[in-house]
């Protein structure tokens, strides 16, 4: 193929895409089966492969919508040009000393370290070509990273496009995407009301936000980003790494300025105590300083272990504690009746921000620290920006203070509790009949991700009061009268609410069926389910079996969903929902992947392949198979990469299973090729494990 014939089907594949994408996301009308959208889209990358020089940020290949989340991973994977590694680290300063010496044993000439903070967020490692951003990276598994490309843009300090000059034509830079602290505060906030769980520390919500589907979100949440490190194969021009991130701040890239340059290692631990007080002013968390050798010939000589570099440490800052006492403890009950033990602290500063109360989580875990209301105890906040109780100072027990009892009754409504099998919680059965429950639900049901129905708690418990609102159908009912007659309400704020309860009629099924608060079915979930089954119908006929065969659904969940649709109840409720006019299906049902060439298949996928293996079992998912771990007479082949397990290779020659090539496995699919981008050293796959990465 000439440039000039990839140069047209490249921007005609790219048209098409984008069309598809915006008849089924958009519209939520697709007009191709997933397996065509599939092989378009893997058509482009191919070309994208083969020709680099015509991949752009921009395209789909660079941000695939959330289709294919149940199939393929929501994002394209790549394999990363260089790993990305951990780093040795450290809580102890003499260990610190260690690494300079042992430095100081291969580098036989005087040299420096660049000292930086170690920032506490998402690792990305964004590629600039011809000065302009071309794609962004999460580590991912060090080998192989999601491409977030999308997601990135909507970071107001990457820059799309370098300034100055001096930039190489094709570089890597690496860093960190951090949610400040005042940003993580605010989609706490914005998820409790929204009846979402809240996101433990800063760096999960960052990480998570990096993932979402919607890049729109992912810009409103305030992210920033960091950049610390250029690979030196792309900066052969530079002696340092000092001088690499000064030229990089030039060229408009976000790098820190605490960084120093120091020249002994009593300067680095100056440093290091330095900013152990205080990053406590940073908006953004830190959790340590990183110390690197700075020359990149001596970063060169010194090279790197299979996991992390030896030209450099990090120094880990200890995790901030306080003494508090209990004052009392709480036990709440949510929405789904589960009930929380909540232990109220007498007010401690910690980590600039005062600590009242901490969860003590389930009952198991609240007699296994044996805590009791007058004791005092150790409250830690580290990464965790949720307060959380690590111990109880038994030497100061005060004598007579007694084993707090778990309530065997609802708190609320008196209820006897019950605790299911392999759950940790204990419930509230009367779902029917608890004030705290029923409130909680009717919350949830108008929250900003379910109906998006702007309304707070006290408007709630005014509607409840006065016995208007019972069950979610009830807002559907509500005259201009009644609101009028509530404290308070005057004409614009009630035809606000009735304006808002309309508009709300036209929200899309997939919110519908989160907003009825079926226990387990969160977001994510319901928007899968609704693409899946597409219609509320559909989905309430589906039998255990069936919702247990879906990927990412449980037991637990399949029983819950399984059950509310066999309870006359909520029968009646969807009916009355249903008639009140809101979605109950999506406008056209995404084919599935049912007919693909590997439908009805149960596949093991073992060994190591030019792909990762995660990318490898989201191909059997994509072209209609199932995924499974181990071999039985239900296997249909071995998807077997180099070095497939011992074990799976021994039984399916017992059980007469085929195994099947990665080659033979592609032609099956009729997938021409193998990665789209870089071929991944099969040695790579077990030499950097998620697992020895400390994030
Ligand atoms: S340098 C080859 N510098 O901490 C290793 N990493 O716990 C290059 N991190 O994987 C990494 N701040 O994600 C480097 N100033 C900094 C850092 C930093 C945070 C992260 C990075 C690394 C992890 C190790």
């Amino acid at each position: 193929m000439t440039k000039n014939e990839a140069i047209k089907e490249i921007s005609a594949l790219r048209k098409q895409i984008e069309e598809n994408n915006r008849k089924y996301y958009v519209e939520n009308a697709p007009v191709v089966s997933d397996y065509d959208y599939d092989r378009m889209l893997q058509r482009l990358a191919e070309l994208e492969a083969q020709f680099p020089e015509l991949d752009k940020a921009d395209s789909p290949t660079h941000h695939v919508g959330s289709d294919l989340q149940e199939k393929t991973g929501n994002f394209v994977r790549r394999a990363h040009k260089y790993p990305m590694l951990s780093l040795g680290n450290t809580y102890n300063i003499s260990e610190v000393e260690d690494f300079a010496a042992r430095a100081g044993k291969i580098i036989d000439t005087p040299f420096t370290y660049s000292c930086e903070l170690k920032f506490d967020g998402a690792g990305i490692s964004l590629t600039y070509r011809n000065g302009e951003l071309l794609s962004a990276l999460t580590r991912g598994d060090g080998t192989v990273g999601d491409d977030v490309t999308a997601n990135i843009l909507g970071i107001s300090n990457i820059p799309r496009k370098l300034k100055g000059k001096g930039y190489p034509e094709h570089f890597e830079i690496r860093g960190e995407i951090l949610m400040p602290y005042d940003s993580f505060e605010r989609l706490n906030n914005e998820r409790e009301v929204d009846g979402d769980e809240p996101f433990a520390n800063p760096r999960n919500a960052a990480s998570g936000s990096l993932k979402l589907l919607d890049s729109a979100e992912v810009a409103s949440r305030g992210l920033i980003c960091t950049l610390y490190h250029i690979p030196s194969e792309d900066i052969p021009m530079f002696e340092g790494h000092f001088q690499a991130l000064d030229a990089a701040a030039s060229w408009g890239l976000p790098v820190s300025a605490d960084r120093k340059l120091c020249n002994s290692i009593e300067e680095v631990k100056d440093y290091i105590n330095y900013w152990d007080t205080e990053r406590k002013k940073l908006p953004y968390p830190t959790d340590g300083v990183v110390i690197k050798i700075n020359s990149l010939d001596h970063q060169r000589r010194l090279g790197y272990t299979a996991k992390s570099p030896r030209w450099a440490v990090a120094y880990k800052f200890k995790a901030e504690e306080a003494l508090t006492r209990v004052l009392s403890i709480d036990y709440q009950v949510g929405r789904t009746g589960a009930v929380t033990p909540v232990a109220n602290l007498e007010p401690v500063f910690l980590s600039g921000t005062m600590v009242k109360r901490s969860t003590l989580n389930n009952a198991d875990l609240m007699r296994a620290m044996d805590i009791r209301v007058g004791d005092m105890v150790r409250v830690e906040k580290g990464g965790e920006i949720i307060p959380k109780i690590t111990g109880v100072e038994l030497s100061e027990r005060m004598p007579g203070s007694l084993v707090p009892v778990f309530p065997t009754v609802c708190p609320d409504c008196g209820t006897p509790l019950v605790r299911e099998e392999e759950q940790a919680k204990y419930y509230c059965p009367n779902s029917i009949g608890c004030r705290t429950q029923i409130k909680g639900r009717l919350l949830h049901f108008l929250s900003r991700k379910a109906m998006n129905v702007i309304c707070g708690e006290a408007t709630i418990d005014q509607l409840f009061e006065r016995g208007y609102v019972r069950k979610p159908s009830d807002f559907y009912r509500l005259s201009r009268k009644q609101l009028l007659s509530l404290e308070g309400w005057k004409d614009k704020m009630a035809d606000r609410f009735l304006d808002s309860l309309e508009q709300s009629r036209k929200v899309s099924f997939d919110k519908v069926l989160f907003a009825i608060g079926i226990r387990h079915v969160g977001q994510t979930t319901a928007a899968m389910l609704a693409r899946r089954f597409g219609s509320m119908e559909a989905l309430s006929k589906a039998s255990m079996e069936e919702l247990v065969q879906i990927e990412d659904i449980g037991e637990i969940v399949a029983a819950s969903l399984f059950n509310y649709f066999r309870n006359p109840q909520e029968a009646e409720e969807l009916q009355r929902l249903k008639d009140a006019g809101l979605q109950f299906s999506m406008e056209i049902v995404a084919p599935s992947a049912q007919d693909g060439p590997l439908s009805g298949m149960t596949i093991v996928v073992s060994g190591v392949f030019s792909r990762s293996r995660d990318e490898m079992k989201d191909l059997v998912i994509s072209y209609g198979g199932k995924n499974s771990s181990g071999v039985s007479n239900k296997t249909s082949f071995i998807l077997a990469g180099e070095k497939p397990g011992p074990e799976k290779v021994r039984k399916a020659e017992e059980l007469g299973v085929r195994l099947v090539s990665e080659a033979e496995f592609y032609d099956m699919i009729g997938l021409a090729q193998a990665p789209a981008q870089e071929t991944i050293d099969p040695e790579d796959e077990d030499y950097y494990p998620e697992s020895l990465f400390d994030m």
